[in-house]
């Protein structure tokens, strides 16, 4: 009886026992795993929520990987939170400014746009650190080339770096120039790291000249082609070069205020804007295979920067000063812009003789931002009818991400002057 009781008991007992246990480690693992999911679901789907759990170390940054192969293209925006350490790098008094650039200056109310962060799908952006991208470009040169947006991303970078710097008043221009739009090169030194941090504006990347003897009176000037840039010699020997064009690349621009395109000192009245684009690209790639350093020089070709102008055109009316929120509606979004695809493939055709070319796909991430222009607030002593800047950027601003996508980047590459 006794046994058989013992029998019943340890046949009915142990298995129970086991199957508790049993249950309570995969309830356990269910658990966790729930929580695990929850949190990266949160995470993508409102990364502002999941910042508390920073904070509360149950997550640091660095637990989500700085892996060198993020795509920091695609992503979402998402609201500060007030607490977040993730704050501004700088405010509008830089004195490395554009006056056109400083929005709340100019009048603008709203703040919203300042409070927003990229957060890129899969990865974390790497925590902007001047300090770190100053000592890695000791003894170097940054240079940006285009158009001014090439120069509103060349502030936005300055007084980034600039904040790492206990006296500002150290860096200075090295010929003495005020910082004014319509400069052409300005080269801003930082003393104590021997670094020059250099804008050199050039629209078109090419030459701008004269058209050929007895060239017809409608041909004004000529944008040629397949010569570089004569300014580019001062860009030998650069350790990271930011190249930008694009916003002059279309008929308003070019054909349709005279300017022709020619090719082997020959105008060529047919050749299409997006063509002519295509075989400037095809110069720019000759000059960097022959004259940068693959081992010396990090080479950037920025993505064009989209424009928000709403209910017209930039000369007919339009305008966004109404935008204080990112877009939220993506079909309202414009897609890709077709310089791209141009860009990108010329560097694809490069990436194997000189692997430190690479594309910054900003425009995506840009897209959205539609409250992040100057629109009506433009510099001081710009006439009330004057068109709304729907193109470029606030500083602080949208161009702060692109250089942190920049400096990220740089990082995966291990990039250093040394
Ligand atoms: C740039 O990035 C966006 C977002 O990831 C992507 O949709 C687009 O195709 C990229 N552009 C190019 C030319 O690769
Ligand atoms: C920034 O980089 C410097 C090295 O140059 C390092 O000492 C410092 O701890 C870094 N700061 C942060 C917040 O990571
Ligand atoms: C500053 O950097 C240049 C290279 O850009 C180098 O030739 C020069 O020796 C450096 N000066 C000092 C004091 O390190
Ligand atoms: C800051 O730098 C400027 C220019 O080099 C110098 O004139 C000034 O004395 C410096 N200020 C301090 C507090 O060191
Ligand atoms: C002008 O450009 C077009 C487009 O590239 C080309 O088809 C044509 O042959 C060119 N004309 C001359 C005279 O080179
Ligand atoms: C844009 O135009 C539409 C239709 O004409 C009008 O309803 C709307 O108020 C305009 N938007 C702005 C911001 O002026
Ligand atoms: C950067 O350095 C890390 C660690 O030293 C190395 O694993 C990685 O391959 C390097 N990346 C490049 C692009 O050189």
């Amino acid at each position: 009886m006794d046994h058989h009781h013992q029998q019943l008991y340890s046949l009915w007992s142990y298995p129970y026992v086991f199957k508790i246990k049993k249950h309570f480690f995969v309830s356990l693992s269910l658990l966790s795993l729930l929580i695990f999911s929850t949190v990266v679901i949160v995470n993508l789907i409102d990364s502002s929520s999941f910042e508390p759990l920073y904070r509360f170390g149950l997550l640091s940054p660095s637990s989500l990987a700085l892996r060198t192969d993020c795509d920091y293209s695609k992503g979402r925006w998402v609201r500060r939170t007030s607490s977040s350490s993730l704050g501004l790098l700088y405010g509008e008094e830089c004195r490395f400014l554009d006056s056109g650039f400083r929005c709340h200056k100019n009048g603008r109310e709203d703040s919203g746009y300042l409070h927003w962060r990229w957060q890129p799908h899969g990865c974390d952006l790497p925590r902007f650190n001047a300090s770190d991208f100053l000592e890695r470009s000791r003894n170097g040169r940054i240079v940006f080339v285009g158009d001014s947006i090439g120069r509103n991303q060349w502030e936005s970078l300055m007084c980034m770096l600039s904040q790492a710097i206990t006296n500002q008043s150290e860096i200075y221009e090295v010929n003495g120039n005020p910082i004014t739009k319509h400069k052409g090169f300005l080269s801003m030194r930082f003393p104590l790291q021997n670094l020059t941090v250099e804008y050199h504006r050039t629209p078109f990347l090419v030459v701008i000249g004269r058209p050929p003897a007895n060239s017809p009176a409608e041909i004004k000037t000529t944008v040629r082609v397949d010569e570089f840039n004569w300014q580019s010699k001062r860009w030998v020997g650069s350790d990271v070069l930011v190249f930008n064009s694009g916003h002059w690349w279309n008929e308003e621009k070019t054909v349709s205020t005279g300017s022709y395109f020619e090719e082997g000192r020959k105008v060529n009245k047919t050749m299409g804007v997006m063509e002519a684009f295509g075989k400037s690209l095809k110069t720019w790639k000759s000059w960097v295979l022959e004259r940068l350093d693959p081992d010396k020089s990090y080479v950037f070709f920025r993505s064009y920067s989209p424009v928000h102008y709403r209910n017209g055109t930039w000369n007919l009316g339009g305008l966004c000063d109404a935008e204080m929120e990112p877009e939220t509606d993506k079909r309202k979004m414009e897609p890709d812009a077709s310089h791209n695809r141009y860009i990108y493939e010329v560097i694809e055709e490069m990436s194997y003789q000189h692997s430190k070319v690479k594309f910054l796909n900003i425009t995506y991430l840009t897209e959205f931002r539609k409250d992040g222009h100057p629109s009506r607030y433009r510099e001081p002593g710009t006439p009330v009818d004057a068109p709304q800047d729907c193109s470029h950027w606030c500083l602080p601003g949208v161009p702060d991400t692109w250089n942190e996508i920049l400096y990220a980047q740089l990082l995966s590459m291990n990039y250093t002057t040394k």
